[in-house]
């Protein structure tokens, strides 16, 4: 008699844990997807109001060398358009910000903060056509090392 109530009870015992089994494996599986979906600025990663801002402080601090129409002149290089992408597609936004923050200007460097610098990417973005978001582009470059540009659509 003992035996056999108590292997009865171990059975409903057990009954959480094996329908439990599935379950985390259906939880697991979205988490595991994300962490392979890689981030790219086709991802709305900045907003609208930061991409204005972003353009005064790029009429004030950049337009004299790069032009308002960001076109570039001279050794100023464009910062929209086939050749701009081409220097960046494929590389984390950490990487420009760092570019910009470290040699521009380029006759007087590191004069820009992290800040201004971050907010001008919001309007480089938003010229060079990708969408507008809920969140503003982070300032910390670890966060941007994690926003790859791609010059098309993943
Ligand atoms: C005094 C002129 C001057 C100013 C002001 C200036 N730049 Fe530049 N910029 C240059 C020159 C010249 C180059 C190319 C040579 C070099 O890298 O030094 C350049 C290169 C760059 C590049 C690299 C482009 C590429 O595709 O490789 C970026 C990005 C850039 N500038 C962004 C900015 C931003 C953003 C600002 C304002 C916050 C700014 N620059 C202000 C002169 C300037």
């Amino acid at each position: 008699m003992m035996p056999r109530v108590f292997a009865a009870s171990l059975i409903v015992a057990l009954i959480p844990v094996v329908s439990v089994v599935p379950l985390l494996a259906w939880g697991a599986e979205p988490r595991a997807l994300d962490v392979r979906a890689e981030r790219t600025v086709w991802d709305s990663v900045y907003t609208a109001a930061q991409a204005s801002r972003g353009e005064t402080l790029y009429v004030k601090s950049c337009a004299r060398c790069h032009q308002v129409s960001l076109a570039g002149a001279d050794e100023s290089p464009p910062l929209t358009g086939g050749a701009f992408m081409g220097n960046w597609s494929g590389l984390p936004l950490a990487d420009l910000q760092n570019r910009i923050r470290t040699t521009m200007p380029s006759d007087s460097v590191g004069i820009y903060n992290r800040q201004l610098v971050t907010d001008v990417m919001a309007y480089l973005l938003k010229a060079n056509g990708f969408p507008a978001g809920a969140t503003e582009l982070p300032t910390d470059t670890e966060a941007l090392r994690g926003i790859m540009m791609r010059a098309s659509r993943p």
